[in-house]
């Protein structure tokens, strides 16, 4: 196993992803619980891009999201399903990129340094939403497609359980 996390700031971001994704099939080889995959996921793709937060919103009842493993400054413990990125994403069911959170109506501020957002949902093995997956930036329009399809590569871990 690898012990450590990657730095990956300097690399493309589709190889930055591809390295990512292998380097989770060999961290959590032989790992089904969901919380450690959780946490494990959050702690790989915090250090490697060095974002402001990453982490998961988890689906509670169907109408809440409770904050789960995660990375980085404190975020909002509980989101209702619908307000803000996070619970717009969970009742879309798709992946939301915000290039500017102060364009974003409804926008719930966790962390004032907050520029840009990446939301993407996650599955289980029966297309149930689980939680989502939230990403912060200081920088503005840090997020694009390539992460988009690397951060749902990611989370397709999930439907596999
Ligand atoms: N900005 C998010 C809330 C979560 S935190 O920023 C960690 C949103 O609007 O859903």
């Amino acid at each position: 196993m690898a012990e450590v996390t990657l730095d990956l700031r300097g690399a493309d971001k589709r190889s930055a992803y591809e390295e990512l994704a292998s380097h989770a099939d060999a961290v959590l080889a032989g790992i089904d619980d969901e919380i450690a995959i959780m946490a494990t996921l959050s702690a790989l793709v915090h250090n490697a891009f060095g974002h402001l937060w990453t982490g998961f919103y988890r689906v509670v009842s169907p109408a809440l999201l409770r904050v789960g493993p995660y990375q980085g400054t404190l975020g909002c413990l509980e989101i209702e399903v619908g307000r803000g990125v996070c619970g717009t994403a969970a009742a879309q069911r798709r992946t939301i990129i915000v290039p500017d959170v102060h364009a974003f109506s409804g926008h719930i501020a966790c962390d004032a340094r907050s520029r840009s957002e990446i939301v993407v949902p996650v599955f289980d093995v029966r297309q149930s939403l689980i939680a989502v997956f939230d990403i912060d930036s200081e920088q503005a329009a840090a997020f694009d497609t390539d992460d988009a399809h690397g951060l749902e590569r990611l989370m397709k871990r999930f439907e596999r359980k």
